[in-house]
């Protein structure tokens, strides 16, 4: 017969666990889901600890009720970060809508953030005109549902050229928005309206930070990202060409190389 240890303590175990990695929160932009972020979770995983919820009322995550805040969704998140016993600073990643909860975010959580990343996304509030559009496009989702809000918003998502030449990836990105409930697109829209300027908050930001743009965005003007690099003490901006609205899904390479050099920072001793 074979001597066996008697305790843990006589011998070693070898083993991997990706939990080693530097958590990074992903947050989804409107009306979309985690889906959004397949090709970082693919491509990322051996760098990242990737943690990427559906937001309330989106893919898989119930809905309730609207209205929404930018408070509520970051709780939300928070809440997760909390179950999964994430007690150290994170880097916080947000795309558009993801990027307004994520600032939210370190407003509310500062010791929580370790780094960020805001892709697509802008720091300032909704214009009068704007809140008026967000009103209306809640009206028509009351109203029709989510359809129209995803064909509305479908073309005005991607770079011209790759709305054209993709279709594939429009129908994934169409296909995602579907699954947004109605009271998760009028939650958001409402979350949206009501959010707060960010842009005073910025200065006082002082994680590594990465800041990702497409350069054909149609939505968020290339002109806030270089805002809010230039507003941040620790930014890098990088503008992801041949890309639009959703540049990690336009264009997965670049854009993940760009946060494989940035989450190096983490492991630098
Ligand atoms: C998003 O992509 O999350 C939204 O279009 C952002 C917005 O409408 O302000």
């Amino acid at each position: 017969m074979t001597d066996q240890p008697d305790s843990a303590a006589d011998f070693q175990m070898a083993f991997e666990d990706s939990c080693d990695r530097v958590p990074v929160l992903l947050i989804h932009g409107f009306p979309l889901s985690n889906m959004l972020w397949d090709p970082q979770i693919a491509d990322l995983s051996d760098v990242a600890r990737l943690i990427a919820p559906d937001l309330r009322g989106h893919g898989m995550t119930d809905a309730t009720e609207p209205p929404y805040t930018m408070k509520l969704f970051t709780e939300d998140c928070a809440t997760l970060l909390d179950q999964l016993g994430m007690t150290w600073p994170i880097v916080v990643a947000g795309l558009s809508m993801g990027g307004y909860i994520a600032l939210d975010f370190c407003r509310r959580y500062p010791e929580r953030v370790g780094g960020l990343i805001l892709a697509a996304t802008r720091a300032g509030a909704d214009s009068d005109e704007a809140k008026k559009s967000r009103d209306q496009a809640a009206g028509v989702a009351i109203a029709e549902g989510t359809d129209p809000i995803a064909e509305g918003m479908l073309p005005k998502l991607l770079a011209k050229e790759n709305y054209e030449a993709q279709p594939e990836l429009v129908e994934f990105v169409h296909d995602m928005m579907l699954e947004t409930s109605p009271d998760g697109v009028v939650g958001a829209l409402a979350a949206m309206r009501d959010r707060p300027d960010s842009t005073g908050d910025l200065p006082g930001l002082e994680v590594p930070t990465l800041i990702l743009h497409g350069a054909d965005d149609q939505l968020i003007p290339v002109t806030e990202a270089e805002a809010m690099a230039a507003a941040m003490p620790r930014a890098k901006l990088v503008i992801v060409p041949d890309a639009g609205h959703l540049p990690n899904l336009e264009q997965p390479d670049f854009f993940n190389d760009a946060v494989r050099d940035f989450l190096e920072i983490f492991y630098e001793e």
